[in-house]
């Protein structure tokens, strides 16, 4: 089974912070809260049950990784967002930034359609990347050590998005070699 890295208490009480942050930034604003599927489903549920202030909810998918635990560098759009882009101010709302592809990559489609403004929230942002080699990320609830993590939403082969908390998983070479 994972190590646990972040309690199911930690992970709720910090997006009580997160939550409070965007009710206040966003307040009289038209936003639009894009989940990036799968892996932020579970934390867009917790963060947006907590707004108070008026909001819309939609959903982006993308793949990136396959069943690795190592980066293709390759992003495409599976499923896109229905609701108009244009005027709404955009939170894009992901489980976990490690290179920054899939999020620059997003950035990139969505400024086109005319957003009145883009902002990011991530729940993980891995440590080892250089910042001026990462997109601007607005909001970050925990910075984790560059390990691949499972849980609270996030899969290792579409497996463990259901556990409360977040655990690591020993490398893909270490699992492939039996290693525990
Ligand atoms: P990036 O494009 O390198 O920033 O990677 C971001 C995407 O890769 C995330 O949205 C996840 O879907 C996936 N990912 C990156 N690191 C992990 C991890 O440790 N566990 C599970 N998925 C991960
Ligand atoms: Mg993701």
């Amino acid at each position: 089974m994972p190590q646990p890295l972040l309690s199911a208490e930690r992970l709720q009480s910090r997006i009580d912070e997160l939550a409070a942050a965007v009710d206040r930034d966003y307040a009289g604003k038209n936003l639009l809260v894009v989940c990036v599927l799968k892996g932020s489903y579970i934390f867009t549920a917790d963060l947006t049950r907590r707004l108070t202030i008026p909001h819309v909810i939609d959903f982006i998918a993308v793949s990136s990784y396959g069943d690795s635990t190592t980066s293709s560098g390759r992003v495409k759009v599976t499923q896109d967002i229905q609701q108009e882009v244009e005027g709404c101010d955009l939170l894009l709302v992901e489980d976990i930034v490690d290179t920054g592809t899939t999020i620059q990559f997003l950035l990139d489609i969505l400024q086109e359609r005319g957003a009145a403004s883009i902002r990011v929230i991530t729940l993980l942002k891995k440590e080892g990347v250089e910042e001026e080699d990462l997109p601007h990320i607005d909001y970050v609830g925990f910075t984790i050590p560059p390990v691949f993590v499972v849980g609270y939403g996030l899969d290792y082969a579409e497996h463990y998005r259901h556990l409360p908390y977040v655990g690591s998983l020993p490398a893909a070479d270490e699992l492939d070699r039996g290693e525990t």
